[in-house]
């Protein structure tokens, strides 16, 4: 029979009901890695001040070392009726060796799971930016073997101005280093050592968290140890995963985007990419279906990254300081986050990794002189027509072109003059596509020239 580590003052152990409502070890067991770490780290730490001896550390250590063996060949047996991973483990250290009874010194579960969730953290950054580079590296492939095709770029889901598919696609590349800069800076702000705060007022025991605290990797980048500076704030703060829950929620809306333009270009009206049969789905009826599955589950996944945050945010806001039993509920929505954002990069990699992109389709897309509109209004300001009349003067033949039903590139010269005395017999040059996206030569702008800065630059920066 399980005694509650917190049995003492108790004369009857909770209700089986009240065991199933409290346990929190179906979901932070997977928290084993990090706690274990976390009380190898601590109990080091009480061997070097001396409240246990280095032999009772050793037997520690080792009890734990084998604990963790256990757990990672599934053969560890998670008893709900001890609560959490913390008190799972500490009980079965206590079967193995009578030193477990030492261990807990100094500590609560409060500065443990504070402690285990911010090296947690640290690792699943470190994962998710890696991810987000795997997927980085699948579009970048797509670019590179795409350097020539030119599409509609849209606003208002209207065609706009013509983009090399390769801008469109670097466009992605950037939203991407932008969250695992997100990712990055959530790692740093986890880099502090909760250990040592204890349940709220830290310990009246001689204990050195510099030394926990170097132990666990919590260092600045001159290797000093980074120890957080009020334990009150430590055991409350939920900072962290508000934030981490943030950086996912908004590389899902990065995904969800990405996703709906593959949605888009892959239907018939757009046709300008195939999706892998790996990465889509058919119909229960109808034959001829192909569906970009996967992109859509990752636009509704967004959704539920979305919530998380907002769980977290709700969980946090009413509580007074420091701990309360509320924050049990901080886990599943970032371990849920993690999961699924994980899982969503791994699916765009593939996705991508497979599109085939139809290039005939793209070119036809981009054929129409109207997307070189802008391109006539810039020539009539190379003539000293100021850009508000020019624009205009553009519009005007516009409208001439859909009232004599032709493409604009087939009016006349004295058809455009008729409009503004500002078109010259070179004007019909504005609509020569390569010459169009030569001139559009500045950083950060799609002329061939550009492109091959940015391959460049991010085939460097992923390589
Ligand atoms: N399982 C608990 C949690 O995740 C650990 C901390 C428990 N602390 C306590 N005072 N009951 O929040």
């Amino acid at each position: 029979q399980a005694q509650a580590t917190w049995g003492g003052r108790f004369s009857a152990g909770p209700a089986g009901l009240m065991q199933r409502f409290s346990e929190s070890v179906s979901f932070d067991h997977r928290l084993a890695p990090f706690d274990i770490a976390g009380s190898k780290a601590h109990s080091a730490m009480l061997a070097h001040v001396g409240l246990i001896s280095k032999q009772e550390r050793d037997a520690i250590h080792g009890g734990l070392d084998a604990i963790l063996a256990e757990i990672n060949a599934g053969k560890f047996k998670w008893r709900t009726e001890l609560e959490d991973v913390h008190m799972n483990i500490e009980q079965a250290l206590t079967q193995r060796v009578p030193a477990a009874a030492k261990l807990h010194t100094a500590r609560s579960r409060n500065d443990q799971v504070a402690t285990d969730m911010r090296l947690w953290f640290k690792a699943a950054c470190a994962e998710l930016s890696a991810k987000i580079a795997d997927a980085q590296r699948a579009i970048l492939a797509i670019a590179a073997k795409n350097q020539t095709v030119l599409i509609p770029g849209y606003t208002h889901l209207q065609r706009a101005q013509p983009v090399f598919l390769a801008h469109h696609l670097f466009a992605y590349l950037e939203m991407l280093q932008r969250d695992a800069g997100r990712f990055a800076v959530v790692a740093d702000h986890a880099n502090w050592c909760p250990l040592g705060s204890g349940a709220i007022a830290g310990t009246t025991l001689p204990i050195d968290r510099e030394f926990t605290a170097k132990t666990l990797g919590f260092v600045d980048a001159k290797g000093r140890p980074r120890v957080t500076q009020n334990s009150m704030d430590t055991v409350a703060d939920r900072d962290v995963f508000i934030e981490f829950a943030a950086a996912c929620a908004t590389t899902g809306v990065h995904l969800s985007r990405m996703a709906e333009d593959l949605i888009l270009w892959m239907s018939s009206e757009f046709g300008f990419v195939d999706l892998p049969d790996t990465f889509c789905t058919g119909s229960s009826l109808m034959p001829q279906k192909k569906n970009p599955d996967s992109m859509e589950l990752i636009r509704g996944k967004s959704a539920r990254l979305q919530g998380n945050l907002h769980t977290l945010l709700t969980l946090a806001k009413g509580l007074p300081l420091t701990y309360n039993r509320d924050l049990q509920e901080d886990k599943p929505p970032v371990f849920d986050s993690h999961d699924q954002t994980a899982l969503c990069l791994d699916v765009l990699a593939g996705t991508f990794a497979g599109m085939q992109v139809k290039a005939a389709r793209c070119a036809a897309a981009v054929s129409d002189p109207a997307l070189l509109a802008t391109d006539l209004a810039d020539y009539l300001v190379r003539q000293g027509v100021p850009f508000r009349t020019a624009h205009h003067a553009v519009g005007a033949v516009v409208k001439l072109a859909e009232q004599k039903g032709v493409a604009l590139n087939q009016l006349s010269l004295s058809d455009v003059q008729s409009v503004h005395p500002a078109y010259q017999a070179d004007w019909v040059e504005s609509f020569d596509l390569a010459k169009a996206m030569a001139r559009r030569a500045g950083t950060g702008m799609p002329s061939p020239a550009q492109l091959r800065r940015q391959f460049a630059r991010w085939q460097k920066q992923l390589a």
